[in-house]
């Protein structure tokens, strides 16, 4: 009080309820540069990651009918595979093999990444050819190494189910066509979003929400340049980058695969090789193994590798537990299913 009677000697004379606004008004200013010292991070405008926030209302029916749609396996050719198969909603919406297995035991070339917060995604697919969630529906419906099925086979099907009629009715005001299963299972998807991540409250100003241990995980994080790469509300899905800045793992693992050649299978660019899309590390610490080929079977081991070949570095093993831990106060609550 003395200190600020002398730096501001009008103050003094002020009468009673100015002084108090007055101080009022610089406590205001004074108490959030207190806070900064000791963490939480703030302000948020300046942090590369950002908290995860449901979209603008969703129409309830629609996501309904996605999420029927999204678990029944009337959508594959022998009906005995669903879309939740191979994104099982309840560990997390990835897969657990390195290569996805559709039917008939049939083995593709990738592993399923979650279907959790994808809406965030700016282009869905490891090397990002489908440029929505609408347009991606088509990709394991058709292919022979998911679903199998086709269109005219599945739409027929609904059809044929007076259930789906009324539902795809009341949604959509038609019977069931490609484009409104399109929507509808989009739509549902976008409603899987993990809100309420410990790290999220973290960024909301609860700074007893994460560890220490995490807090100096999120600190690396930056510190080593992950946060280049994976950054935004979903920790990555913002851009394509090549993986391998620094030497080829492909070539390194032993046996490289078309499917590593990432997007330049899409443009034939050879600036496009071995370019994928940066994925979400949302839910990374629930759902290994990592990569799109599998080949990193932890979560040290995919940290390790982006060190090494991202970045050029070879993380010390408590700085890799550190990061570990951070990216596991990632993981929100995962609703939906
Ligand atoms: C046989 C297993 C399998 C089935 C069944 C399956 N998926 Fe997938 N899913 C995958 C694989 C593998 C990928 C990655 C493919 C790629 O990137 O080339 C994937 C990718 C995705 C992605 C992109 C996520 C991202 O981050 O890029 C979405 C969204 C998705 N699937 C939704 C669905 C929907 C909707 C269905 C049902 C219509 C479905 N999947 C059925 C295995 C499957
Ligand atoms: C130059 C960009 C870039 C940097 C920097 C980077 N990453 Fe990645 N990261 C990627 C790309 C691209 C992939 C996808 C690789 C693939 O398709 O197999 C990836 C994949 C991952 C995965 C696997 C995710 C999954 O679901 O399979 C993890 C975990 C990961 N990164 C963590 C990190 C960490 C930790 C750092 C810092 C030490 C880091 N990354 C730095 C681009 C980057």
């Amino acid at each position: 009080m003395k200190g600020i009677g002398l730096a501001f000697p009008w103050l003094l004379k002020a009468r009673r309820r100015t002084l108090l606004s007055a101080v009022f008004l610089i406590l205001a200013v004074l108490l959030p540069m207190a806070g900064e010292a000791g963490e939480p991070a703030s302000p948020l405008a300046d942090e590369p990651l950002q908290p995860l926030a449901r979209p603008a209302a969703l129409n309830p029916g629609i996501v309904a009918l996605g999420r029927r749609l999204f678990h029944d396996p009337i959508l594959s050719a022998d009906d005995s595979i669903s879309c939740a198969t191979c994104h099982n909603l309840s560990t997390g919406g990835a897969g657990r093999r390195a290569h996805a297995t559709g039917i008939n035991g049939a083995v593709g070339p990738v592993k399923a990444p979650t279907v959790y917060n994808s809406g965030f995604n700016f282009a869905q697919f490891w090397d990002g050819r489908a440029s929505s969630l609408e347009a991606q529906v088509g990709g394991p419906l058709t292919n022979a190494t998911e679903m199998g099925a086709n269109w005219p086979e599945v739409l027929g099907k609904l059809g044929a189910d007076p259930s789906y009629v009324r539902a795809f009715q009341a949604a959509f005001g038609t019977g069931p066509t490609e484009e409104a299963v399109r929507e509808a299972i989009a739509t549902f998807e976008r409603s899987l979003v993990t809100v309420g991540s410990r790290f999220d409250r973290y960024l909301g100003g609860e700074a007893t929400a994460l560890t220490e241990c995490e807090r100096e995980g999120y600190r690396l994080f930056k510190a080593y340049g992950c946060a280049s790469c994976h950054q935004g509300a979903n920790v990555g899905g913002n851009m394509f980058e090549k993986f391998g800045f620094m030497g080829n793992p492909f070539t390194d693992h032993g046996h490289p695969e078309a499917v590593d050649l990432g997007r330049y299978n899409l443009t034939q660019r050879d600036s496009d090789r071995f370019v994928f899309k940066v994925p979400s590390l949302r839910l990374a610490a629930v759902n290994p193994p990592y990569f799109h080929n599998g080949s990193a079977a932890d979560l040290p081991e995919a940290i390790r590798v982006m060190g090494h070949y991202q970045l050029g570095r070879e993380i010390p093993e408590r700085d890799v537990n550190a990061i570990a831990a951070f990216l596991g106060s990632l993981v929100g609550v995962m609703e939906g299913p």
